[in-house]
């Protein structure tokens, strides 16, 4: 399957409001809802196995049956501006992990749009070594996707302006969910919207400098600081009102970190509040089936996935096949995932054009490419430590590469879960909505060197 991609009229606006409403009647429907509720990947699906496709396993290790077809969505392709994402569905920036090794891999599976890993804009406007490796994409990279951290217009603005101008971005999405304590204890990430006079200066000046280049601008955001204090519903109407081509919503507090549950209700909210703009929703999709009933119980127009996809590239692949209405779905036995695992080595020794950072990147995915797999503790410990391409080639080759998909134990959760934690904020920032003056004095030195989401 390869990505798919073509300039957008208006038509395909209008057909995405007609779906929203499909989706969100669709949503009422509790016998779709009700099957799919128990755990999302309990209720799927057959699995036809396409001869010689070694991407598919054994029958044996199919998923309960769904009816052909039940799950096909009609849902039109998401427009981003001039950008229109075939298959709605969106790799969520990942500090770490969505390098350009990442996403190829991701992209050999299905389509979508695969966004970078943050970058902080005062080191992409400095042109830090790491910011520039950052922003780098494959040449068949169809559409340039660049997340950018900032808590500072003017330096937002610049960093916009420089990937306009030198034509090193199609889309570009800001980062306003991140909840970790270095960043929003300077009053960025998650912490930032709370401030609305901030929040509308630097989207507006983002989405003025983009849109010099008609290059269309999204924000990503959670649902607040904490319960107690939300911003989603003013952050989405400021920022539809200065012109971003969608938002995203991850529905948790910067509180709840990843713990608990994704609150889909308020993506669904959102969804309704904002029916002039795509809407995506993200949190706890871990498989293809949980992203057909997020679209369904929501109505948004798009979904954008984060851990479900660490150690599971494949999971592209599945999502245009459900998209599509297919009920075919990658059961990698492990011998198709030891090929998978040193590719993305390769890839990333390539990526950063160092063996040694290349292996010490890909130890941290071993456990999700192999969660659920008999794999024997010593080894799992030697892949978790593997120095060079050779060691890795001789511990994939101990694998019983004959060993069929596990099935349920390879679904579900994965990556990184934490507990709640009470927000680390800049002082009496929680004391008004609009900046103070210390407030705004150090808001400029507050453009941090972080990685996170
Ligand atoms: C390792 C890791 C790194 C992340 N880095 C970023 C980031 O750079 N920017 C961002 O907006 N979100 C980041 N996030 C958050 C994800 O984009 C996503 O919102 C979150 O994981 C919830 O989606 P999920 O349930 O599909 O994982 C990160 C998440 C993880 C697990």
């Amino acid at each position: 399957m390869t990505n798919a991609w073509r300039r957008a009229g208006k038509a395909a606006r209008a057909a995405r409001a007609d779906s929203a409403d499909r989706g969100r009647a669709a949503g009422d429907d509790a016998g779709f809802a009700g099957a799919c509720d128990n755990g999302g990947v309990t209720a799927v699906s057959t699995l036809p196995v396409p001869s010689g496709d070694p991407g598919y396993g054994d029958p044996a290790d199919a998923l309960p049956d769904a009816p052909d077809g039940a799950l096909k969505l009609d849902l039109p392709p998401l427009t981003l501006g001039p950008i229109t994402v075939d298959t709605p569905v969106i790799l969520a920036p990942m500090a770490g992990i969505t390098n350009k090794a990442f996403r190829r891999l991701c992209r050999e599976y299905g389509g979508g749009l695969y966004v970078s890993e943050m970058v902080t804009s005062r080191a992409l406007v400095e042109r830090s070594p790491e910011s520039m490796r950052i922003i780098s994409h494959d040449d068949d990279e169809a559409v340039r996707s660049v997340q950018l951290y900032g808590v500072d217009p003017k330096t937002v603005g610049a960093a916009v302006r420089l990937l306009v101008e030198e034509d090193r971005a199609d889309h570009i999405d800001l980062n306003f969910g991140c909840p970790v304590p270095k960043v929003t204890r300077k009053g960025g990430g998650a912490a930032l919207p709370w401030k609305l006079d901030l929040f509308t200066g630097i989207v507006q000046t983002a989405v003025r400098e983009a849109s010099k280049g008609n290059v269309p601008l999204t924000i990503k955001m959670r649902k607040g600081i904490d319960e107690d204090h939300l911003t989603f519903r003013e952050a989405g109407r400021i920022a539809r009102d200065s012109g971003v081509a969608a938002v995203a919503l991850h529905g948790r507090t910067a509180a709840q970190f990843y713990s608990g549950q994704a609150d889909w209700n308020a993506i669904a909210e959102l969804r309704e509040a904002l029916p002039d703009i795509p809407v995506l929703g993200n949190g706890d999709i871990w498989s293809a089936e949980d992203a057909v009933r997020m679209v369904r119980q929501t109505g948004v127009d798009g979904v954008v996935i984060g851990r479900g996809c660490q150690g599971r590239p494949w999971l592209f692949g599945d999502l245009v096949n459900a998209f599509e209405g297919s009920s075919s779905r990658h059961r990698p036995g492990l011998g198709q995932v030891a090929d998978t695992v040193y590719r993305h080595a390769e890839l990333l020794v390539e990526t950063f054009g160092s063996e040694m950072m290349g292996l010490r990147d890909i130890r941290k995915h071993m456990a999700w490419y192999f969660k659920g797999y008999v794999v024997g503790g010593e080894l799992r410990a030697k892949l978790a430590t593997v120095p060079t391409l050779e060691v890795l080639r001789g511990l994939l080759d101990e694998l019983d590469k004959d060993s069929p998909y596990p099935g349920q134990d390879a679904e579900g959760p994965r990556g990184r879960a934490g507990s709640p934690k009470r927000t680390a904020l800049p002082e009496h920032w929680l004391d008004g909505r609009v900046l103070n003056a210390a407030q705004q004095a150090d808001i400029a030195a507050a453009e941090v060197d972080v990685s996170g989401g």
